[in-house]
């Protein structure tokens, strides 16, 4: 129905950004990779519109279908993120190098959007898994797609929680993360690193939830190169700063041709005493 189409803003807003960016692809492109950029970006974008996406995933049975909603969610968090899905499969093959399987364990996802990869890691098996974001409309979208994926309510294996980094009011999650962090495994952080007047709230933050003490502890930090000095000056500051141990993960097995950045994958963890 034409009428339909005019009356929709939104699609309208996208249908333009879509021809702008083939004009640019056209016009602005000198080399073959910049066209090839260009492209991929077309096709995250593509990627971000769609209403739902359906994820599947070899070692989970069902599929995992999630709604986006990329402009009406305030901030980033209102579309899947290639970065997400790296992380995603990562966490499906629970190699030793994430501490093995996540089946059993604790898991708080920072920032998590739309909240794949914590279903994912419930999926898995986790015995509880926290889904967090601070923007408002990220946190209802994630709870959306956390019940449509299977818990429809919040219960104590999988949770949806505001969280503004650095921010611990007194709600019983937030002082739990603060004061107890010993009692989650493993922590995930999708596609946060795009601001980078936000890495002195991350590596303060990521300070608390991985104390010095918290030695089985892990932070799996999977973001696309946007600027690599930039994001290899913070990975610098957390070893040098956080005094964490940074140890860089390979993600050749997820890195596709659609993605439109290398993605990176960086275990953080602390630094265990020497046997004495
Ligand atoms: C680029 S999105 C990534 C979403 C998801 N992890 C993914 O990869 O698909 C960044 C997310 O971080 C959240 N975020 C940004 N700044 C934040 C802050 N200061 N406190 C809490 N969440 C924040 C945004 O709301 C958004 O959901």
């Amino acid at each position: 129905m034409a009428g339909a189409a005019v009356d929709d803003p939104v699609a309208d807003a996208m249908a333009a950004a879509v021809d702008f960016l083939a004009d640019l692809a056209e016009t602005a492109a000198s080399t073959a990779d910049d066209e090839h950029k260009v492209a991929r970006f077309a096709d995250e974008f593509y990627r971000f519109r769609q209403p739902t996406r359906t994820f599947v995933f070899p070692e989970i049975a069902e599929p995992i279908v999630i709604e986006q909603r990329y402009l009406a969610v305030a901030d980033t968090g209102g579309a899947v993120y290639d970065a997400a899905v790296v992380l995603a499969q990562c966490l499906c093959r629970g190699g030793p190098e994430i501490g093995g399987p996540v089946r059993g364990k604790h898991v708080v996802d920072i920032g998590t959007g739309t909240a794949l990869t914590a279903i994912v890691a419930a999926k898995l098996g986790a015995a509880s898994v926290a889904a967090t974001d601070g923007d408002r409309t990220a946190v209802e979208l994630a709870a959306r797609n956390v019940g449509a994926n299977g818990w429809p309510q919040p219960n104590a294996t999988v949770s949806v929680h505001r969280f503004v980094w650095g921010h611990y009011d007194d709600s019983p999650f937030t002082r739990r993360l603060r004061d107890a962090p010993e009692a989650t495994d493993l922590f995930l952080a999708a596609d946060l690193i795009h601001d980078n007047s936000m890495y002195p709230v991350l590596l303060e933050m990521f300070g608390v939830l991985l104390p010095p003490r918290h030695t089985a502890g892990r932070l799996l930090m999977c973001y696309p190169t946007r600027c690599a000095p930039v994001e290899e000056a913070f990975l610098v500051s957390l070893r040098e700063q956080g005094g964490f141990v940074v140890t860089r993960l390979d993600v050749a097995p997820w890195q596709t041709s659609t993605m439109a950045l290398p993605i990176n994958l960086i275990c953080l963890t602390r630094p265990r005493p020497a046997p004495v």
